[in-house]
């Protein structure tokens, strides 16, 4: 049975296009280093605390097909959610949420179904991106929607790799990934339910993150979020009071503390300025600027944004200001 079903999912992985979600929140790994170290050892573990309303939880082909969420699809998404409608906060019997203590570290898996690797898998030659979590700032509270999920909202140092911690076998030119993992340490969160998205970035992750990039401090905009998993935990047994100390996670979490964002992927500009050409969201030149109530978006020039005070869509980057003869800075 295992077999039958690792096989199907290698098929399934080839042929499907890419995604991937949140398997556990709290995965209890027996052989952790041993398997890391020889990936033919069968992984032993077991799942603790579950994502939101895991009711295929164990059925794969289910839950590729009716747990995941792709953020990007607007035809799916339209109202632009950060979770699945029914990833509501509901723990049916048998697949609980989480419980934990502030400082214990809950090893999260998530599926890698053959995007762990750029040198292997499907597609090639793509960047395997990262996984991050974000948070709304307080307890009872949740996250909405998809443009809400920035950097503002990321707990700090909530990030890896993609594949960093990840199990896999490799047989000639194929690979088999058992467990992909991601660790995160519980901040001192007061007692009570806290709601968590997870998130996987990876569109635009063909260039990968730069050189000196550190996921416990930096936040690449480039690295866009494709596929999400909400989830809760409830911590017990903490000391802590009102809202928290995870830094940037103290601000409120409005979708206009996000209006960058939100205006890459779905206003309309004018190219070149020019009336006669309109296009929305990512199908425009990346350098944007507002005009009145109007934004006016150009290519790069010698792989800069021409004129100042550009807000870079690429990049997702405020770029230099504006001089005083060039165009007002994008507010
Ligand atoms: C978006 O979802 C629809 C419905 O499942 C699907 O037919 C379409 O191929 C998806 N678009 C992309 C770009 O994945
Ligand atoms: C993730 O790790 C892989 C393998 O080490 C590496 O090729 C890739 O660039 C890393 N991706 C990111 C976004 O850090």
């Amino acid at each position: 049975m295992k077999i039958q079903l690792a096989s199907l999912i290698s098929v399934l992985a080839a042929s499907a296009s890419a995604h991937s979600w949140l398997e556990c929140v709290d995965t209890d790994v027996a052989n952790y280093e041993a398997a890391r170290a020889n990936p033919d050892l069968e992984v032993q573990q077991t799942c603790k605390g579950y994502p939101r309303n895991k009711v295929n939880n164990n059925d794969w082909i289910q839950e590729s097909k009716t747990y995941l969420w792709d953020l990007n699809n607007n035809s799916l998404n339209p109202d632009g959610l950060a979770c699945r409608p029914s990833q509501t906060n509901n723990y049916p019997a048998g697949v609980p949420m989480t419980t934990a203590k502030p400082g214990q570290t809950l090893r999260m898996r998530h599926w890698g179904n053959g995007h762990s690797r750029y040198d292997m898998g499907s597609p090639l030659h793509k960047d395997p991106g990262v996984v991050r979590l974000y948070y709304p700032g307080k307890k009872e509270t949740d996250i909405k929607l998809k443009s809400e999920l920035v950097e503002q909202n990321w707990i700090r140092g909530a990030q890896a790799n993609f594949s960093g911690n990840a199990i896999i076998q490799i047989t000639g030119d194929k690979m088999n990934e058992k467990a992909n993992y991601f660790d995160f340490v519980v901040p001192n969160w007061e007692n009570g339910r806290h709601s968590l998205v997870w998130a996987w970035a990876w569109e635009k992750s063909i260039a990968s993150n730069p050189a000196n990039f550190n996921p416990t401090t930096d936040y690449n905009n480039a690295l866009m979020n494709s596929w999400t998993t909400c989830f809760d935990i409830l911590i017990e047994g903490s000391t802590a009071t009102g809202s928290t100390d995870t830094g940037s996670t103290s601000q409120p979490s409005t979708s206009s503390s996000a209006p960058a964002t939100s205006m890459c992927s779905s206003k309309t500009c004018l190219k070149g300025g020019m009336a006669a050409n309109p296009c929305t969201g990512s199908d425009c030149p990346p350098c944007w600027y507002a005009a009145g109530d109007n934004y006016n978006c150009f290519d790069y020039k010698d792989g800069k944004c021409p004129f100042g005070g550009a807000y870079d869509c690429d990049k997702n980057l405020q770029t230099r200001g504006a001089t005083r003869f060039e165009r007002t800075p994008f507010k």
